[in-house]
């Protein structure tokens, strides 16, 4: 049964897609923003009026920021793990995690676990001369960060793996894939029991480290958000006259579309994005903030079609690019710009996928800076796919289809095998 979406709907004009990016881009972003606005006004409203819907909805939530920041209150909601494995994470968290769509998780793994784990690593490069043999960074992204290489390209060591297919991280992250609404218009969107094990780096930045930080982005998409048909259906409430229906928790049509393809993009379907400590960390040491509101989605998505904005112009966003929030187009969110409270090596920080994200510069840095990234990626068709790609980059030790090619593991004796995996780590590869 095709679900009934109102893109469908004969009452509201078609829009046009393009599945993968348009040769003229701006000639495509003339069009769809036509087109857009057009369908907007064919149920009725305008494009100021719904825009006006989701403003009131992230001022509320900013002020609300502003005012816990103001008491010095913590406002990322701060979760034990040992309420999550007892299921007794009280209401109130619960709540805010909705609402904040972040959190720390304390204590997600023992602290000497996390620690043994940052020195698994070190041995693991090291052993196998990653500093002499490093060639600096290989794309053009991270690589802003600086030349040494705080970022490591390093996917199958055993500390990510072991932490991958641990009772503890899948556990997590079916909570985390629990707050989505994972089944809707007769559809099961995704599992949120099964995790595809999505790989990714590692970063250590040392004590004494400058660094000039990440602008504040957005990692869902770029223009493919308002181009492709599956993302025009995700975000139809925005679109056809019932904004307020609007939920950045509903995973309907996100799970299988097509995305544009780039060197910052993310092939599989994430709830969450993540990482784990490995080092103790103070906030005020160039560490990750967001805006702290799901929400905003819809204001960054809706945004471009005001009169403002050229109309060959979606506020800067542009394909093979990390989608920029700016005080330029967004001044309301940066207001709610929040970094993450201290941490400990063995807690985890978790942002909703859609959010706005960056990090702060710091200048000689205190103490280790050091993470792996490991979000909640559950099991979808776009992750079913993905995850055949990552198969063959394990039983290699290649770097997997969204990062560069480097390979440097591909040669390296000790790192984790397919003789390691446990029924986590084979549900989550695709091997059963
Ligand atoms: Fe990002």
């Amino acid at each position: 049964m095709t679900p009934a979406s109102p893109v469908d709907s004969p009452a509201l004009p078609a829009l046009p897609h393009w599945e993968i990016p348009p040769a003229d881009l701006k000639a495509a972003t003339r069009e769809i923003k036509a087109a857009l606005r057009a369908r907007i006004a064919a149920s009725g409203r305008t494009v100021e009026e719904v825009f006006a819907v989701i403003e009131a909805r992230v001022a509320e939530r900013v002020d609300e920021i502003v005012a816990e920041k103001a008491r010095g209150e913590t406002v990322w909601p701060v979760i034990d793990y040992a309420d999550i494995e007892a299921g007794t994470v009280p209401a109130r968290e619960l709540a805010r995690l909705r609402r904040r769509g972040c959190a720390i998780i304390r204590g997600h793994f023992p602290r000497e676990q996390a620690v043994g784990w940052d020195r698994d690593i070190v041995d693991y490069v090291e052993s196998n001369h990653f500093f002499d043999d490093y060639r600096g960074p290989g794309d053009d992204f991270f690589g802003s960060v600086g030349s040494t290489p705080e970022i490591y390209p390093v996917y199958w060591s055993r500390a990510q793996m072991q932490a991958r297919q641990s009772d503890r991280m899948a556990r997590v992250q079916a909570f985390l894939n629990g707050q989505w609404r994972s089944e809707s218009e007769g559809v099961q969107w995704f599992d949120p029991g099964r995790d595809s094990l999505y790989p990714d780096r590692i970063r250590r930045r040392p004590p004494g480290a400058d660094s000039g930080g990440l602008g504040t982005h957005l990692d869902p998409g770029s223009l493919d958000l308002w181009m492709t048909e599956g993302y025009q259906q995700a975000f139809r409430h925005l679109f056809d006259g019932t904004v307020e229906q609007y939920d950045p928790w509903d995973a309907a049509h996100r799970t299988a579309g097509t995305q544009y393809a780039g060197s910052t993009m993310c092939s599989a379907f994430r709830t969450f994005q993540g990482w784990t400590a490995l080092s103790d960390m103070d906030h005020d040491q160039g560490v990750l903030h967001t805006v702290p509101i799901p929400e905003a989605m819809g204001y960054l998505m809706l945004r471009p079609l005001l009169a403002d904005v050229p109309d060959d112009d979606m506020c800067g966003v542009a394909v093979n690019q990390a989608f920029p929030a700016n005080e330029k187009w967004h001044p309301l969110l940066m207001r709610a710009v929040t970094g993450i409270p201290d941490v400990q090596a063995g807690d985890s920080a978790w942002w909703h996928c859609d959010m706005v994200h960056g990090v702060d510069p710091v200048v000689d840095q205190q103490g280790w800076g050091n993470v792996m990234y490991i979000p909640a990626a559950p099991w979808c068709p776009r992750n079913e796919s993905y995850a055949a790609t990552v198969r063959e980059a394990f039983r290699s030790g290649s770097s997997p289809d969204d990062f560069p090619a480097e390979h440097y593991e591909r040669t390296w004796p000790d790192r984790f095998t397919i003789d390691d995996l446990n029924d986590t780590g084979r549900r989550g590869l695709g091997l059963n």
